[in-house]
């Protein structure tokens, strides 16, 4: 069982990937930090809290983070994701409140919990993580593992013609963060474009009748709606991969590459580059996408 703190701007697969680490016995989840990204840091918030609500959950505690990147404008792209981030899918409202210091609760629970122990999911911009190490480096050293989706190394970006959303989002955070010399397992777009949901796959989410099955096809149905693929057929599960990193590792392949993140102005900001004299960063270079669906389905049936 792996004991997780998520960091996250949910956004549909955000929501997805979430569903998935509550309801799966293999993962843990110890709190929850929410970011600016898909939609304002509000919104981010109250969608984390629905769903725990959706869930059952509320206990477990929800911290919202920063509202916008370390020094940039922030970007919103609320048309993939819909006006409420989660393609207009209803959720239960929320009861419990969630606290305002994402980076005081982090340092506070890496202290308290065994060094090396807990695993950091981070599913958005990486502005919050990177608040952690610059004020609190003998926190974040405590973390056992980042595990965080982002970049494109091969393939095209989805923001400009090589650079990925939440990297683009904060470069400057992403550049921290990859250049910290903190464990970090990367999972790019190269991989995570190859893991993907089919309408049938969501008709077996429907049919298998847990909420956390049922809102996954919801959201996914959404997602199809609002978004456009070469492949009409199926679309993307970008942050569930990273919860799949941690419960089914052996889906995929990865390589050690050192990492420079484009820090320009141009829409190439945030774009990443192999450089060999920084951190290596464990990056996923291949994944088994159908198995990979298979399983997130068994997760949340
Ligand atoms: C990433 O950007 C967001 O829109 C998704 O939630 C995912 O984290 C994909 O580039
Ligand atoms: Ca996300």
């Amino acid at each position: 069982i792996t004991r997780v703190l998520i960091d996250t701007d949910p956004g549909i697969d955000d929501a997805v990937a979430l569903l998935y680490a509550l309801a799966t016995p293999r993962i843990e989840v110890l709190g929850i930090t929410t970011v600016a990204g898909n939609i304002g840091l509000d919104r981010t918030t109250s969608n984390a809290r629905r769903i725990l609500a959706l869930m059952g959950r509320e206990d477990i505690p929800v911290h919202a983070g920063a509202a916008g990147p370390l020094s940039r404008s922030g970007i919103e792209v609320a048309d993939i994701h819909g006006m409420d981030g989660l393609g207009g899918v209803e959720f239960p409202a929320p009861g419990a409140k969630a606290g305002d210091d994402a980076v005081a609760f982090l340092v506070e629970t890496l202290m308290r919990e065994p060094a090396s122990d807990i695993v950091l999911m981070v599913l958005g911009p990486m502005t919050n993580i990177a608040r952690l190490f610059r004020e609190n480096p003998l926190a974040a050293r405590r973390v056992g593992r980042i595990i965080a989706m982002g970049g494109a190394i091969r393939d095209a970006g989805n923001m400009g013609p090589r650079s990925e959303f939440n990297m683009a989002a904060d470069p400057e955070a992403a550049d921290i963060v990859l250049g910290s010399g903190l464990p970090i397992v990367l999972i790019p777009l190269d991989v995570t474009r190859q893991v993907r949901a089919t309408l049938d796959d969501c008709a077996r989410l429907s049919a298998a009748g847990t909420p956390q099955a049922v809102y996954s096809a919801r959201l996914i149905e959404a997602y199809f709606r609002s978004t456009s693929a070469s492949d009409a057929s199926s679309r993307p599960l970008h942050d569930p991969c990273v919860m799949l990193m941690a419960t089914h590792r052996e889906l995929f392949r990865l390589e050690a590459m050192g990492l420079s993140v484009d820090l320009g102005t141009s829409p190439d900001a945030g774009a990443l580059s192999p450089e060999s004299s920084r951190m290596l960063v464990l990056t996923a270079t291949e994944v088994e996408g159908r198995a990979a669906v298979e399983h997130l389905i068994a997760g949340l049936s």
